[in-house]
């Protein structure tokens, strides 16, 4: 019973902060144009604060209950990554998945140091989108693409 749990949370987890990010992507960066420069600086600021509020979390129980999953199931394919598709493509999802964790604290310490400007935002936001759009195709590809 606790897998189910462990891979639903995962499920949840990945649903907010992917689409978080999609969002941020795909509507902010194209609303940017039609709204004044001053409101746009409000509406970032009120979507930074309440996702600096939320994302903490959401990662959390993202990692967490991916590393409950790993732990439970899958760590004997993951030491031997060579030796299956599954354990390869699983591994490089959870490296991608380090990779965004990465951006996330740099995109924190630049906020706490009064760094982050446009173009910072700019480059972590479609880093970490083409990273999520990969660990997506990697954690369905994993169960589906066989060598
Ligand atoms: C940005 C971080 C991550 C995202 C967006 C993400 C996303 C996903 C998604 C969408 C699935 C497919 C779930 C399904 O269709 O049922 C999945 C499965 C999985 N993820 Fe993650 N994941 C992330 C990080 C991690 C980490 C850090 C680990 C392990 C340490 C992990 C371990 C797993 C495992 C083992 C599965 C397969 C579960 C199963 O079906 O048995 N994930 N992940």
């Amino acid at each position: 019973m606790i897998y189910p749990l462990l891979l639903t949370l995962h499920l949840f987890a990945a649903l907010v902060f992917i689409g978080t990010v999609f969002f941020e992507v795909l509507f902010l960066e194209s609303i940017r144009r039609q709204l004044p420069a001053k409101v746009m600086v409000l509406l970032e600021q009120g979507i930074s604060g309440r996702a600096r509020q939320l994302m903490p979390w959401v990662l959390l129980v993202l990692f967490g209950a991916g590393g409950g999953m790993v732990w439970m199931r899958y760590w004997p394919v993951l030491i031997a990554p060579w030796q299956s598709s599954f354990g390869l493509l699983l591994g490089l999802k959870i490296l991608l998945a380090g990779s965004v964790l990465g951006h996330f604290l740099w995109a924190m310490w630049l906020f706490r140091r009064g760094r982050m400007n446009a173009r910072y935002v700019q480059v972590i936001h479609t880093r970490v989108f083409l990273h999520l759009v990969a660990i997506v195709l990697l954690a369905k590809g994993m169960f589906y693409i066989n060598w």
